[in-house]
């Protein structure tokens, strides 16, 4: 590669960074995959605003496959932790049709104030909470309430501290996915020294959830990196 061609290749990979392309999934064939995936014109709208305003959301490619999921095991109630602008939220209901109940939630105002215009364009009702994840789960398990499925894509340095309760939420055989586990690919190896206490956290959190009894964990390399908690019926 040239010295040129170098450059170029710098300024595009920081522009794909806003773009919420995925170190883990190379550029060439996330946008491969996701010019093949068809999605309602709504998803697009979505990720167009995301990638004009650099707002995060979820990978295309992960989205499908939260999709997948969501066809799949039919929830009929949902919790997402970390609602951002609706983009996650918004491909689960599409996947769904709208016939389950989302509680979404999410502590930063502006995202939520756009995730409502977007949810309020789609026609789909979501429980959408402004609020601290964390004061919304203790509410949620003080109250004995639990969910089919749950979506957590929220601070990767947070799942740690969530992590024994979102078990305690989900139903027997009910499902939770973790997106960014891989965080680029950095619990895999090298990382840069400004990153050492996420991945630290994060790696201790995968060891902790392998260890707890009852649930069957998976990586996905999708996206920047789900895992899949199966509870056991
Ligand atoms: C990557 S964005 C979510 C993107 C979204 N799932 C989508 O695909 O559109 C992460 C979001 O988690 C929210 N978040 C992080 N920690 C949180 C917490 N403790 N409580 C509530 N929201 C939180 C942030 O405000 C941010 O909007």
């Amino acid at each position: 590669m040239g010295i040129g061609n170098k450059k170029n290749h710098e300024t595009s990979y920081l522009k794909e960074r806003w773009q919420n392309r995925s170190e883990i999934v190379p550029p060439d064939i996330e946008d491969f995959t996701s010019q093949f995936n068809e999605r309602e014109f709504l998803l697009k709208e979505i990720e167009t605003f995301a990638s004009e305003n650099k707002v995060p959301i979820l990978l295309p490619s992960a989205a499908r496959f939260l999709q997948i999921i969501c066809r799949t095991k039919q929830p009929e109630e949902v919790l997402e932790i970390g609602t951002g602008i609706g983009y996650s939220t918004l491909s689960m209901l599409f996947a769904l049709n709208g016939r389950s109940r989302i509680t979404s939630v999410d502590f930063n105002g502006e995202r939520v104030q756009i995730a409502k215009e977007f949810i309020q364009k789609s026609g789909f009702f979501v429980n959408l909470i402004y609020d601290d994840a964390f004061n919304v789960i203790s509410n949620f398990i003080a109250e004995g309430k639990q969910f089919d499925f749950i979506f957590v894509d929220s601070m990767k340095s947070e799942y740690i501290f969530m992590n024994f309760k979102i078990q305690t939420l989900l139903k027997n055989n009910g499902i939770a996915v973790f997106d960014n586990v891989l965080f680029r690919g950095y619990v895999c190896g090298r990382y840069p020294e400004k990153y050492r206490r996420s991945v630290k956290l994060l790696k201790t959190f995968l060891k902790h959830v392998k260890e707890y009894p009852g649930f069957t964990a998976s990586i996905i390399p999708v996206g920047d990196g789900l895992l899949i908690l199966e509870r056991k019926g």
